[in-house]
C-alpha cells in the first residue's frame, strides 16, 4: 500500500509542480519521500527560493506559516491542520505587547517556533541554528526580550553574556531530557559524543558535549571521526543520521523523546493534500508583511 501511495504522490507532485519539504523530526516514511529535509532555518531558506507552485509542508503549523510568509504567491499545504507546536502557542501577540510594555527599550527576538502575529510584533526572528550569531551581531549594550522559549533564551544568554529577559515558554518534548537523563546516557555509552538540542534545560545542556540545531547535528556527525553518539533530541532525526553515517552508532538519550505533533503527518495525508489541495495555510496580508520583516532580518 505504501508503495502505491508513494507512486501516486510522485505523479500528483508532478501534476501540480509541487515540492515536499519535511522537518528532521518527521517520521521515516515522510522523510523518505521529501524533496528536501532540514531544520527550521534550512526549511525557511528552501521555502523562500523554491520555484514550485505548491509547497507541501511536512512539519508543524508555524513552519508552514513561515513558508507562506516567505512565499506568499505559492500555495502552502499542511497535510494535517492539527500538527501544531505547543511552545509556539505559549505566547500571543497580546501577551507579547504586555511583555514589551513591562520591559520597554528592549529588542524583541522571537524564536521561529512562534505564530505569525508574534513574529509581526518582534524585531528579529531566529532559529536554534543562528540565535547565538544573531545576538552577537547586535551592539553589546542592546538589551533583549526573547520569546517564547525560555531554554533557548537562557542558552543564548549563557553563551553570549548578553542581557536577555525570557518569556516562560518551553517545549514539552525536550523538557523530558533532564540533566539526569543525559548523565545516565553518558554512563551507558562512555565512548559516545553527547549531542543535545538547545531547547533542553540549561542544566541538561551543560551535561552534553555539543548543543546544536538538528541541521547542525547532522553536519557535526558527518564531519566527526567519532563512531558513537548519544542523541538528546526528538528521535525522528535518527533517520537522516543513520542514512548519512552507515558506520556510526546512535543511541537515544531516552526512548520517549517524541514530538507527537511531528508524527501526525503520514503518506495517506500527503497524498490527500496533493489530491484535494488541502489544507491551505493562509496568513493575513498586513500581518504577513510585518512578520516577514523579522524573518528577513534573520535570513
Ligand atoms: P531545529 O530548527 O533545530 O530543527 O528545531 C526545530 C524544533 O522545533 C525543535 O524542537
Ligand atoms: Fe514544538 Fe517541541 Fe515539537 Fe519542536 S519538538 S515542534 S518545539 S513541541
Amino acid at each position: 500500500m505504501d508503495e502505491a501511495l508513494v507512486k501516486e504522490i510522485a505523479i500528483l507532485k508532478k501534476q501540480h509542480n509541487a515540492v515536499i519539504l519535511a522537518h528532521n523530526y518527521e517520521s521515516d516514511e515522510i522523510q523518505a519521500i521529501a524533496d528536501y529535509t532540514g531544520d527550521s532555518l534550512g526549511l525557511s531558506r528552501t521555502a523562500a527560493k523554491t520555484d514550485a507552485d505548491v509547497i507541501v509542508f511536512c512539519g508543524v503549523f508555524f513552519m508552514a506559516e513561515t513558508a507562506k510568509i516567505l512565499s506568499p504567491q505559492k500555495k502552502v499545504l499542511l497535510p494535517d491542520l492539527n500538527a501544531g507546536c505547543p511552545m509556539a502557542d505559549m505566547i500571543t501577540a497580546e501577551k507579547l505587547r504586555a511583555f514589551k510594555a513591562a520591559n520597554p527599550g528592549r529588542t524583541v527576538i522571537c524564536y521561529v517556533n512562534s505564530t505569525a502575529e508574534v513574529k509581526a510584533e518582534s524585531d528579529i526572528c531566529c532559529t536554534s541554528a543562528n540565535a547565538i550569531d544573531l545576538v552577537k551581531a547586535l551592539p553589546v549594550d542592546e538589551k533583549i526580550l526573547f520569546v517564547p522559549d525560555m531554554h533557548l533564551g537562557r542558552f543564548v544568554a549563557e553563551k553570549t553574556g548578553r542581557d536577555i529577559i525570557c518569556w516562560k515558554g518551553f517545549c514539552p518534548t525536550h523538557m523530558k531530557i533532564t540533566a539526569d537523563v543525559v548523565r545516565s546516557a553518558r554512563q551507558r555509552h562512555p565512548l559516545a559524543i553527547v549531542l543535545i538540542h538547545p531547547e533542553c534545560m540549561w542544566e541538561a545542556v551543560q551535561e552534553a558535549d555539543e548543543a546544536l540545531s538538528t541541521g547542525q547535528m547532522l553536519a557535526f556527525v558527518k564531519k566527526s571521526e567519532a563512531k558513537e553518539f548519544v542523541i538528546a533530541t526528538e528521535k525522528g532525526i535518527l533517520y537522516q543520521l543513520r542514512k548519512d553515517n552507515p558506520g556510526k552508532e546512535f543511541y537515544m538519550a531516552s526512548p520517549d523523546i517524541v514530538c507527537p505533533n511531528m508524527k501526525k503527518i503520514n503518506l495517506l495525508k500527503v497524498r490527500d493534500a496533493l489530491l484535494k489541495m488541502q489544507y491551505e495555510v493562509t496568513v493575513d496580508r498586513v500581518l504577513a508583511v510585518k512578520a516577514k520583516q523579522a524573518i528577513d532580518r534573520m535570513l
